[in-house]
């Protein structure tokens, strides 16, 4: 961990995007703006319908991951080698990590939890108590403060947010819901990032 803290700067800059050059939830939202603001919704509502239950079920599952991001932020500060601060009192290049990846991240749930609510398909109160339970819960995924095993986790956690996010984006496409598709086309996108960047650091 010590090693790979002296190229941070170098990770961070090959594999993270700063926030003004990479898109942001509005980029795929209807404009609160402009104003077709409501007939953009309505049709999002519209074409909503055409889609199953399961394929919402999947949406919803996708949304509550992304949006536990607390737990996986203090999960990730707590592995060895990763600490708030380093031993001279500076910044650790680790939690310059954690936190620049937490910030795109944090993107993810965002852009999903507002396509979500704006579909009508969805009883928000019902995810909302779940989100609140998997954040208030915690887990224990079974690698302790281990890096070695946490970035294995991770490498594979980012793969599965890829293809999920990815499979969504198909279906969605299939089905005519441009917009939507290319939102999780787009997450999917940073989900391959995250995976190349933990798959360097394992390797
Ligand atoms: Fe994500
Ligand atoms: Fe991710």
């Amino acid at each position: 961990m010590l090693t790979l803290e002296k190229n941070i700067d170098t990770f961070v800059e090959k594999f993270l995007i700063v926030p003004e050059k990479i898109w942001q939830p509005t980029d795929f939202l209807p404009n609160s703006q402009s104003d077709t603001f409501i007939e953009e919704i309505k049709e999002i509502r519209e074409i909503s319908k055409e889609l199953d239950d399961d394929f919402w079920t999947a949406l919803v599952g996708d949304t509550i991951t992304e949006e536990a991001l607390p737990t996986y932020e203090s999960w990730l500060l707590d592995v060895e080698g990763i600490s708030q601060t380093s031993n001279n009192g500076g910044d650790n290049g680790w939690a310059k990590w954690i936190r620049a990846w937490t910030s795109e991240e944090n993107r993810h749930g965002d852009v999903l939890n507002k396509y979500i609510y704006m579909s009508g398909r969805v009883n928000m109160r019902e995810v909302e108590i779940t989100t609140q339970h998997l954040i208030a819960d915690g887990m224990d995924i079974g690698t302790g403060r281990d890096p070695y095993k946490n970035f294995v986790y991770t490498s594979f956690q980012e793969l599965a947010t890829y293809i999920s996010h990815n499979n969504v984006a198909k279906i969605a496409r299939k089905s005519g819901h441009t917009l939507l598709a290319k939102m999780s086309k787009i997450i999917a996108g940073d989900e391959m990032r995250h995976h190349l960047a933990y798959t360097e650091f394992v390797k």
